[in-house]
């Protein structure tokens, strides 16, 4: 009869409700939390003598053997005993013996444990995903700085805009990838109280001390509401987002470096490392690394939207449905760890090919707007005007067929005779680039100020 079955039940379960009912399959993986929660819970019932010191040391010292044999692979998970919840306290009975081995779970319920266990495994690879996605900045810190000088079409709308640096382009990501970071910690702080002691619902007559076991466990503080305790699965919906958001921020830069890597662009070269062959042509590279990264956010989105599913139409407090919380956020977590670090050795092996980004700014007018301005800041005209002069310019440049950098003042002045001799110094990609020194912009000073911000906010939030 399965650890759960009381003495309710006259028959056994049937295999087939054995093999629905059972979450043992996926959440073993909880093993370590499950243990490490029930050291917690032992040592704290003992110092408040609801066991004594002897049995608490006997059920101690069982669950780490128990944990070594999990570690060792000698562990025969069985699906009769439902969960890692039963199967860690049915092994500990067998080392110990029942006596008291069946202690263990006074005052407490599987309730408030998988609570317990799974928090402390969102809150572990929560830091877990930061630190990689600081590594993630380090690198493109790294190449950033290499690429200061280094001219690339800024786009709208995928059409040349204006020239930026690549450095400046990169610093976008960075930008993202820190809030990514941001919103971990943030998560971290606000869902770090201990559920353990809330019990099945309601609390517990034995006189437990929560702040303990919170406190053993890492936790600030435990939560304050035992049915919020054991029904709150705000946690794991914020991994699931924080972790959807990290990883649109990751396809839009793995869409770049596909683009990047076709023969249209020529921008980047993936190493061969992390380059894939074509079965068939063989003269094919394909970037399947930054393909993946793109279409794995599609299943990230979906356990999210899945576990806000699972939850909207749940009363208080525990229900089984909530068993579904777990597949999705370890699918979530281990896809966005595997994300993190592939794309950091594909940035890190890749080639810029600074002279074809430079040659694809000589196309497509880069310079327009400076020409605008230049109207505008040299001969007082009305912006709406000069913009106006610049599109025939710009269409005179398409005519003889030129970019608008190449232009000389003479013929400039043909359009209009308000344009000086200077013009030209002001029109080549490199003066557009930096004449943008707006605070955020991209002129190669203002790029190196964000590029020191965000060494100095790496360094501090290390
Ligand atoms: N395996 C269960 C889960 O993952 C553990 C909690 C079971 N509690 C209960 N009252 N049946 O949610």
């Amino acid at each position: 009869m399965a650890k759960s079955r009381s003495g309710v039940f006259e028959k056994e379960a049937s295999e087939l409700l054995n093999e629905f009912n059972a979450s043992l399959v996926f959440d073993k993986k909880l093993y370590k939390e499950d243990i490490e929660g029930s050291l917690a819970h032992a040592a704290m019932l003992a110092k408040q003598g609801i066991l004594t010191e002897d049995e608490a040391k006997s059920i101690a010292d069982a669950l780490k053997e128990v944990l070594k044999e999990i570690e060792s692979g000698e562990f025969v998970f069985d699906i009769k005993d439902e969960d890692i919840h039963m199967a860690v306290e049915k092994r500990l009975s067998d080392i110990i013996g029942k006596e008291v081995g069946g202690r263990l779970h006074t005052a407490r319920s599987r309730n408030d444990q998988v609570a317990t266990d799974f928090k402390l495994y969102v809150q572990k690879n929560s830091l877990y995903l930061i630190t990689l996605t600081a590594k993630l900045i380090e690198t493109l810190l790294g190449k950033a700085k290499q690429n200061v000088d280094t001219l690339l079409p800024g786009m709208t709308h995928l059409q040349h805009a204006q020239p930026v640096n690549f450095a400046f382009h990169l610093l976008a990501y960075m930008c993202m990838f820190r809030r990514d970071i941001e919103r971990l910690e943030s998560s971290y702080k606000r869902n770090n109280l201990s559920p353990l002691g809330s019990a099945a619902l309601a609390g517990t007559p034995y006189p437990i001390d929560r702040d303990k076991t919170a406190q053993t466990l890492g936790f600030d503080a435990p939560m304050s509401n035992a049915t919020d305790g054991v029904s709150d699965r705000d946690f794991a919906l914020e991994i699931l987002f924080n972790i959807s958001v990290l990883m649109m921020h990751i396809s839009r830069l793995a869409e770049e470096l596909i683009l990047w890597s076709s023969a249209e662009f020529k921008f980047i070269t993936l190493s061969d490392e992390y380059s894939t062959g074509s079965s068939i042509m063989p003269q094919k590279k394909n970037p399947d690394v930054p393909e993946l990264l793109r279409g794995k956010t599609g299943r990230v989105y979906g356990n999210l939207i899945g576990l806000l599913t699972v939850l909207k139409g749940l009363p208080l407090a525990y229900n089984k449905d909530m068993q579904e919380d777990k597949e999705g956020v370890f699918d979530s977590v281990e896809t966005a760890v595997i994300c993190l670090k592939i794309l950091n050795e594909t940035l890190k092996t890749m080639s810029v090919n600074e002279d074809n980004m430079s040659k694809a700014c000589a196309k497509g007018h880069l310079s327009a707007t400076d020409l605008a301005d230049y109207l505008v800041t040299h001969a007082n005209i009305p912006f709406r005007e000069a913009h106006f002069i610049t599109g025939k310019a710009v269409a005179k440049a398409e005519e003889m067929g030129v970019d608008i950098s190449q232009m000389s003042a003479h013929e400039l002045q043909k359009i209009d005779s308000r344009i000086g001799c200077d013009v030209e110094q002001f029109l080549s990609l490199e003066a557009s680039m930096n004449a943008r020194t707006s605070y955020g912009g991209t002129a190669k000073s203002a790029t190196l100020l964000q590029i020191k911000e965000m060494e100095k906010w790496l360094k501090g939030f290390r």
